[in-house]
């Protein structure tokens, strides 16, 4: 129901009840907290625009207002009740998903956004390292987003003399055990029946050591366990290990679900990987699309090129053009170096380091610890309940 209201009209006090929530469709809304008995002073926590929301705290979790609002101009506000506030979030996955970033961005220790009451249990304390968190994403299957989880890992190791992990967010099939040539014996699946994840707890038997100077965390070894992996498990396990580890290198499965976005949202860093034809073109602008609504911030978004042969693929400049943005890197197509490795277990770094394919993964490892590129601030703090309330009330899955 659209209303109009006057500047200065309060639309609800902090401690009320909650019964909807407000999108504004023009005008502006101030959101105040701790205001004296007569609605002076108090501390601003931000000051709304069309486009905008709020109140939504108090609906999804039933708890009383945590803010004072207070119309600064003359206002259209859209006002969703409580019960309607579950059909569109039901029905519109795209709103819900929009709704679900922005909550876990204001739950971030951000004075300027903290419409939201700090998490009352956060599930993990600020990390004390603070690892860069690295996803490699692709929606075209097959780009290679595994054989770069590997050899780009195995090179930042040895570039930063560091440490590294690999988490294998394939959680359908993950392929990080063929890759790396171990069988785990505990995995996601089993971490996910855990009650208190910590790091000393990864590191009895969920931490997998290789040969390559890498560890790393393996997906269920069946693809029917994966439905156990929520999203909370992959936040406090990803925050867990970016405790103990430089970098997190994280693989992911080519849809853009809520466990692949929970994971694209920790990390500081995101490579989208796809390969020189129109098809892979096609997915990665929608991708983009995508992320820019999510508002993912530019900077960490990194486009490579895999798989570039000079004789058959679209031509670099041209991709660049129509995706309006610059490769990051281009890899070129090394079909038997890179299948011979795999299949003998071994890594194309490890074993062919002068291999052009491997020496262009070596270059871009060292392009991403260039001084002041590589530690952007953690992103990933508070948040886990937000995302668990989501899932229970919306029944988004995961
Ligand atoms: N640069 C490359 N040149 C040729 N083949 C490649 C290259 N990168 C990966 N491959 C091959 O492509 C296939 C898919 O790679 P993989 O890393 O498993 O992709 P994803 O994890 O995206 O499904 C594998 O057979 C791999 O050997
Ligand atoms: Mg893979």
């Amino acid at each position: 129901m659209a209303v109009k209201q006057t500047a200065g009209t309060v639309l609800f006090k902090q401690g009320d009840e909650s019964n909807a929530f407000y999108i504004v469709q023009s005008g502006k809304v101030r959101i105040v907290q701790n205001t004296n008995p007569d609605g002076s002073g108090g501390r601003e926590l931000a000051v709304l625009k069309d486009g905008d929301f709020f109140g939504e705290m108090g609906v999804i979790e039933d708890s009383p207002r945590s803010a004072t609002a207070i119309c600064l101009e003359d206002s259209q506000l859209l006002v969703v009740k409580r019960s309607d506030f579950d059909n569109l979030m039901a029905l519109n996955p795209g709103i819900a998903m929009k709704i679900m970033v922005t909550i876990t961005r204001r739950y971030k220790p951000d004075p300027g956004m903290a419409v939201a009451p700090q998490p009352q249990q956060p599930v993990q304390a600020k990390p004390q390292r603070e690892g860069t968190v690295i996803a490699i994403n692709s929606i075209t299957g097959g780009a290679g987003v595994t054989t770069l989880v590997c050899n780009m890992g195995y090179e930042l190791q040895k570039v930063t003399n560091g440490r590294v992990c690999l988490v294998d967010g394939s959680t359908q099939f993950g392929d990080l055990p063929v890759f790396l040539d171990v069988i785990p014996k505990l995995t996601l699946f089993q971490l996910a029946e855990e009650t208190d994840v910590t790091i000393d707890m990864l590191n009895k038997g969920y931490i997998h050591k290789t040969n390559f100077a890498v560890d790393f965390v393996a997906a269920p070894m069946k693809p029917e366990q994966a439905d156990v992996i929520t999203t909370d498990l992959l936040r406090v396990l990803i925050n867990s290990l970016r405790t103990e580890y430089d970098f997190v290198v994280v693989d992911t499965y080519s849809l853009m679900q809520e466990p692949v976005l929970t994971i694209l949202e920790l990390a500081d860093q995101i490579i989208y990987l796809m390969t020189p034809d129109i098809p892979a073109m096609k997915n990665c602008r929608l991708w983009m699309e995508l992320v820019k609504q999510l508002e993912f911030p530019e900077e960490k978004i990194k486009v490579v090129i895999n798989k570039y042969d000079p004789r058959g693929s679209v031509d670099v400049k041209a991709i660049e053009e129509k995706l309006a943005t610059k490769a990051f890197a281009v890899l070129p197509y090394d079909y038997n170096s890179v299948v011979d490795c795999i299949n003998k277990g071994v890594l194309l770094n490890v074993a062919k380091p002068k291999d052009p394919l491997a020496e262009r993964i070596a270059e871009l490892a060292r392009k991403i610890v260039k001084p002041g590129e590589a530690t952007a601030a953690a992103t990933s703090t508070g948040g886990d309940s937000i995302w668990g309330s989501f899932r229970k009330r919306f029944g988004l899955g995961g």
